[in-house]
């Protein structure tokens, strides 16, 4: 990793002992940027408790470093903060060695294995949305991060929905994803990463122990479906692989459809207008099931999901680790160096959105598609090798919610609008109190 001294030519804030710039950029994460960008311009360094990152800004350096089209910059290097609890997960992997393996877990997300999981999911969530008060406040946060994750436990595993299982791995999952986000990064008994080091050995072993019976009879649910998972040319993951790519695969699928989801329910609570219109569009599927034909004609749902993801991305910012020396906008960047991309500032910025801080799903409508105005301005899938590979699967979920919430109900805010807090991942503080009404 590149010294300071290494860095010294490249602009950025001067920085406190040892902390850095991490209580700013905690504190006001998006602000904290766009003032650095326009004190020093879209490339500047910053120092996140000790390490030094160069962050590099706009659509023009998310092109430059996810499409890589010389094998420049590491996944690898850059989520190096989730190796302990996730080695071994498409994230975790580069170039040749992850366009292999990306290659076996696509098999994973064919269509037809698609339309299983909506199947698998319909009656699930009908069931879980059932347990919902209505005409009675309470947490939208909490109560959709629980369902999504329930219903991942039949999804994503092909367990009972509530059975002791999955409320096991359930735990164990949640305190995975705390240890990913922990402070102190060794596991010292009792804290975070303690916990989570322990949630990863069980679900291994758990998930291990299932491997022979779902490669054998198969199943609609991911953790069969990768059992049997093989590339065009008959190539699987042994025992190891298939623990290390579903431990990902659930952790990527996890926080991040149920934060898009709170801002849209968020933002249609607060916009009655835009609701009258989902309401209607799902109205006109009827009563029938809602297939692939009837959510792909979801496109006014599909608006609203693309403005969440644009103003409140669960994934704001993609790091990666400079493989050799390169350079960017006129610096000499080393080897080594950590950097940094921010597509969560990139999709507030007025130079692709007007009036970017507003919502306005329409701005995606043909005739504006204001997101087309740079290959890399709409961005919280990421793009090139890594872009995210459950961006179909997270849109039918969300569809799924909306269609299946809207049929019978109309949300309202049971408090004030609340404030997102961005780092480390985004969420709403103080929760989503709302009510539901039945229609
Ligand atoms: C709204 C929902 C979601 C958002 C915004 C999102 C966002 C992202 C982003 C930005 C990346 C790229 C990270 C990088 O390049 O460093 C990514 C990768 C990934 N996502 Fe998602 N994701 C979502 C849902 C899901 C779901 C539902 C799944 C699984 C079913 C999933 C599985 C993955 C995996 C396995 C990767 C790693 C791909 C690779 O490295 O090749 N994601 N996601």
């Amino acid at each position: 990793m590149p010294t300071k001294a290494a860095l010294a030519h490249i602009p950025g804030p001067p920085a406190l002992p040892v902390i850095g710039h991490t209580l700013q950029i905690v504190r006001d994460s998006y602000g904290t940027q766009q003032d650095y960008i326009a004190r020093y311009g879209s490339v500047y360094k910053t120092n996140m408790l000790g390490v030094w990152r160069v962050n590099l800004c706009g659509a023009e350096a998310m092109e430059r470093v996810l499409l890589d089209r010389e094998n420049l910059f590491s996944s690898e290097g850059g989520w190096d903060a989730l190796k302990r609890i996730y080695p071994g997960g498409l994230l975790l992997q580069d170039f040749d060695h992850h366009r292999a393996n990306r290659r076996i877990m696509q098999a994973a997300f064919r269509a037809s294995a698609i339309r299983d999981y909506r199947l698998r999911m319909t009656d699930a969530m009908g069931e879980l949305l059932d347990s919902w008060p209505a005409d009675a406040p309470f947490d939208f946060y909490k109560a959709i991060k629980d369902l999504t994750l329930r219903l991942g436990g039949a999804v994503f595993m092909g367990l009972p929905l509530d059975g002791a299982l999955a409320k096991q791995v359930n735990r164990a999952i949640q305190d995975e994803i705390r240890a990913s986000l922990a402070v102190i990064r060794w596991p010292i008994p009792g804290t975070p990463m303690w916990r989570g080091v322990r949630g990863r050995d069980f679900l291994r072993e758990t998930f291990r122990q299932m491997i022979p019976e779902r490669r054998a009879t198969g199943g609609d649910d991911f953790f069969s479906q990768m059992c049997l998972a093989r590339d065009e040319e008959g190539r699987g993951w042994d025992e190891d692989q298939i623990l290390d790519q579903f431990n990902l695969l659930i952790m990527a699928a996890h926080d991040t459809t149920a934060t898009a989801l709170s801002v849209m329910i968020e933002a249609l609570a607060s916009h009655p207008d835009w609701q009258d219109r989902l309401i209607n569009e799902v109205a006109g599927l009827g009563d029938g099931p809602l297939d692939g034909e009837a959510l792909a004609t979801m496109t006014q749902t599909n608006n609203v999901f693309r403005e969440a993801l644009r103003l409140v991305p669960p994934v704001p910012f993609i790091p990666r680790q400079a493989t050799r020396d390169f350079t960017w906008k006129g610096y000499d960047i080393p080897a080594g160096t950590s950097l940094a991309l921010n597509p969560g500032v990139t999709m507030l910025s007025p130079k692709h959105f007007s009036n970017p801080t507003t919502f306005d799903p329409d701005r995606y409508a043909p005739g504006r598609t204001e997101d087309k105005s740079h290959k890399f301005a709409w961005t919280p899938f990421g793009g090139g090798a890594h872009k995210c590979i459950g961006m179909h699967f997270s849109t039918l979920q969300v569809k799924l919610f909306i269609a299946t919430l809207l049929r019978s109900y109309r949300v309202e805010l049971a408090g004030p609008a609340p404030e997102w807090q961005r780092m480390p991942i985004p969420k709403p503080k103080g929760g989503l109190p709302i009510t539901l009404h039945r229609l």
